[in-house]
Formats: structure tokens, C-alpha cells, sequence
């Protein structure tokens, strides 16, 4: 296992031993998060732990059903006790962006439903400042496509449609059948302000700004484990 892996696996499987019996509990998707998933299967065989759970992705569904962890539609569920997932990028006040395997939409929803919403990451995805590295990514009803582009240049980024999925031509679309594209801001000044002006666009269904949505950050680095 690479490095970034095992740091990927030590804040996946902390934050899965955080899970107690009886709980609800959404379940995130991404590379970080697939070994939190795995942890989770493996508490669910050996300690006999029950829980309940969501998933976040088809990606995530389609792990769960492999390892046997039992899962609800995402529309059966009102509220969650806890959810897990990973992050893109991390600032030092637990906002976040997320969403570079097109997830976030019912990422977000996840999150806004549960009780404790925790964050599992390798140390490279700490920022100073969102939008460093990453652009915001935004999931668009196709029929909106042009005017959402053309509201969120208006806010000063550009926008390109996600293209390049491997096996398949053309735009990424999204598990909810959904255009995906990346606004790149550069580094954002007012993450809470741009997040409440994306918010009002019809017809962008989600982007990847997640703004005081975190309870807890759990980072592995090489020296170890750290939360905020
Ligand atoms: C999925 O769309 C994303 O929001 C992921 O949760 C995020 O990109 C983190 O993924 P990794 O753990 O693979 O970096």
C-alpha cells in the first residue's frame, strides 16, 4: 500500500470506529472514504455491530452490497446520528470543498442530515483558503446549463463542463442523471458569501462548497492522527 493510502486508511478506519451500534449513518464516497466503508463492513462481521446506512454514490452502494453492509434508500431516511466522507479540500474553520467524483449533490444532502457530520482526509488536503487548488465543482440540470454558466462567471470564475469520464464520450453526468462542471475561483475570499450566492441560482441543483456543515476534521499525516 502507497503511503497516501495507508494515511487515507488510518483516518477512514478512526472514523469508523467512531460508529456505535444502533446508529444511522451515512456513508461518503471516495477513495478515503471506500477504506472507512471497508472498516465498517469488517466491525459489522466481528463485533456483530448493527447499523443502518446510506450511501452517498452508486460507487458507495455498490461496495456496501459487496460487503454486506446493510443499506436504505437515501429517501427513506429523515435524519442520520452521524456521517463520514472525505474532502477535496480543508480549511482551517472545517469548511470544505468537495465533490471531484461528482458525489456532492447527495453528498451535501447526506451531511445536512446528520447529527455529527465527520471529515476524513490525508494531510495534503489542508488549505490556508478554499478554491487553492481546486475548483468548485457544481452539479447543473442540463436544460440550465447556459444560464447557470453564464450566473456563475458573473461571480467571477470560470466554468468548464466536466468532460472525460473514462468509457464514456462526452460530459461526466452525475448519479442523478445531471451535468457536472468545475467553477474555478481561484483562492476564495468569502467562502460563506459565495456559498450563499450559488445557493440562489435555479437550476444549480449543488456545488461542492460545504460551509459550516463539519462537526470534526480528522487528518492523517505522517506523524499521526490529528482533529479539529
Ligand atoms: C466525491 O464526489 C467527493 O466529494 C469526495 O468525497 C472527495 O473528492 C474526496 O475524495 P478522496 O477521498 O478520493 O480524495
Amino acid at each position: 500500500m502507497s503511503d497516501l493510502n495507508a494515511l487515507k486508511k488510518a483516518a477512514g478506519e478512526r472514523a469508523a470506529n467512531m460508529i456505535q451500534t444502533g446508529m444511522t449513518v451515512g456513508l461518503g464516497t471516495g477513495s478515503t472514504a471506500t477504506f472507512m466503508v471497508a472498516r465498517l463492513a469488517e466491525r459489522i462481521r466481528t463485533e456483530n455491530l448493527k447499523v443502518t446506512a446510506v450511501s452517498t454514490s452508486w460507487s458507495t452502494t455498490l461496495q456496501c452490497r459487496k460487503e454486506g453492509i446493510p443499506l436504505i434508500e437515501l429517501g427513506e431516511a429523515k435524519f442520520l446520528d452521524m456521517a463520514i466522507d472525505g474532502a477535496d479540500e480543508i480549511d482551517p474553520a472545517r469548511n470544505l470543498i468537495k465533490g471531484r467524483g461528482a458525489a456532492h449533490l447527495l453528498e451535501k444532502i447526506v451531511a445536512s442530515m446528520a447529527d455529527v457530520y465527520i471529515i476524513i482526509a490525508d494531510s495534503g488536503k489542508k488549505v490556508n483558503k478554499l478554491g487553492e487548488k481546486f475548483a468548485v465543482p457544481l452539479e447543473i440540470l442540463p436544460n440550465a446549463i447556459g444560464s447557470v454558466t453564464y450566473k456563475v462567471e458573473k461571480l467571477g470564475a470560470k466554468v468548464s463542463v466536466r468532460l472525460g469520464a473514462p468509457g464514456k464520450d462526452g460530459p461526466v453526468i452525475s448519479d442523478s442523471g445531471n451535468l457536472i462542471a468545475d467553477a474555478n475561483f481561484g483562492p476564495i475570499a468569502d467562502p460563506a458569501k459565495l456559498n450563499f450566492e450559488l445557493n440562489k441560482i435555479p437550476g444549480l441543483l449543488g456545488h461542492g462548497l460545504f460551509i459550516g456543515m463539519a462537526n470534526k476534521v480528522i487528518i492523517a499525516a505522517s506523524e499521526g492522527l490529528e482533529e479539529f
